[in-house]
């Protein structure tokens, strides 16, 4: 009987909120199958850099890399904004993707059938679905090149973000782009701003020539104004997209409202090995933390897919997946997703109709 380690890391706003569904849907699991999941929490974001000064103590790292499985919430929050950039909750988000190697960031976007009144899309522009799997480039870019202050002459102080990307970084995320279409629909959108970027010329170049060992993939390259213009024209015609960090961060976004809530958008922060990183995509979303409004769905469905990349349980994640999709069948809807006709649940509440239905 396998044990699976898991460091858990609620973190701040909504974080602890949505953790504690999914900590229960772990739990309904472990009812129902066989397998052991050894859960552990730990510090990061916000509430670390209250307790030990950091936002990523050298104990979480060390926990996570003994761990099979990195699951966390969210960061951030209004009280740590005025920081230093380096030791900003969000910081410690960025140093546990990179001290994990975890290059490549897997965001699905699917509209569930049910949810289709959810969307701000026309009926007819969502009726045939939208599955799109975003593979965002997680360790490089803007998000880690050279950064800080200067001065313009005539123009006074001054900042800026470098964008880099090196053959072997667009190499490895192409790769995962490449792979992920073979196991899909076959057709692979590379996002970048080749017209103005050398960065994205590059980017561009190394994804052609990979192209050639996947002949039966479609390879299609798009501007990145274009492809935010397209995921709202018409979104059922992306498979995968496979972009740079930050047009990643955005466009996922984008493509989470679409399926109708940010709060429904799970994703998988992989790298070379099993290990990986599970948490929503949205944030700590200070707004609405600690009144049970939170979607946990992005959560739970974060633990369905580290069932799948780094415990290798296929049927478990499936599972989990079904149970969403039944509880929203049965029309019960957290605040973001709820319409007329549909029964609004709060964060727990949405929580407990998930694992019940997982347990049946
Ligand atoms: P956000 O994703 O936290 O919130 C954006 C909007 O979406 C808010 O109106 C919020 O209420 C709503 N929302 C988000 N998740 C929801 C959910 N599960 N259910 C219902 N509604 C939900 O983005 P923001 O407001 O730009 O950022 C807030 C803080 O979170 C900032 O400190 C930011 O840096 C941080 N952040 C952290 C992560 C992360 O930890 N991965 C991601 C994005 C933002
Ligand atoms: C996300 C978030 C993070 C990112 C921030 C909080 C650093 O927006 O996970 O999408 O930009 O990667
Ligand atoms: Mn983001």
């Amino acid at each position: 009987q396998k044990t699976f380690k898991i460091t858990v890391l609620p973190g701040d706003g909504i974080g602890p909120e949505v953790i504690r569904q999914a900590i229960a849907t772990i739990k309904e699991v472990e009812k129902k199958y066989e397998y052991k999941f050894e859960l552990s929490e730990a510090l990061i974001g916000g509430c670390a850099i209250d307790a030990h000064g950091v936002p990523l103590p050298d104990s979480t790292l060390e926990q996570c890399k003994n761990s099979d499985a990195v699951l966390l919430g969210a960061v951030g929050g209004a009280k740590w904004d005025t920081l230093p950039g380096h030791i900003r909750p969000e910081a410690g988000l960025l140093a546990i993707r990179a001290g994990l190697g975890l290059f490549a960031n897997l965001r699905p976007a699917i509209i569930y059938s049910s949810l289709k009144n959810a969307s701000p899309l026309r009926a007819d522009i969502v009726k045939d679905g939208i599955d799109i799997m975003v593979v965002r480039e997680l360790t490089g870019g803007i998000y880690f090149g050279k950064r800080g202050r200067t001065a313009v002459e005539g123009m006074g102080e001054a900042a800026y973000d470098t964008e880099m990307y090196s053959v072997g970084e667009v190499e490895r995320i192409a790769r995962v782009g490449f792979e992920s279409a073979m196991k899909r629909n076959k057709i692979l959108t590379s996002v970048d701003k080749a017209n103005v970027l050398e960065s994205s010329r590059l980017w561009r170049e190394v994804v052609i020539k990979m192209s050639k060992d996947y002949p039966e993939v479609t390879l299609n390259h798009m501007y990145v104004d274009n492809a935010a213009m397209q995921l709202v024209r018409n979104p059922m015609q992306f498979d995968v997209i496979v972009t740079s960090n930050m047009f990643g961060d955005i466009l996922s976004d984008e493509a989470s409202m679409i399926t109708g809530s940010i709060g429904m958008l799970p994703s998988a922060s992989i790298g070379a090995g099993t290990l990986g990183l599970y948490e929503p995509i949205h944030g700590s979303a200070p707004d609405i933390a600690g009144q049970d409004k939170a979607n946990p769905i992005a959560t739970i469905l974060s633990v369905a897919m580290m069932m799948r990349y780094s415990c290798g349980l296929e049927n478990v994640a499936k599972d989990i997946e079904v149970a969403v999709e039944r509880v929203l069948e049965k029309g019960y809807r957290t605040g973001d997703i709820v319409s007329e006709g549909t029964e609004l649940v709060g964060t727990m509440k949405m929580g407990s109709l998930i694992t019940s239905e997982i347990s049946k």
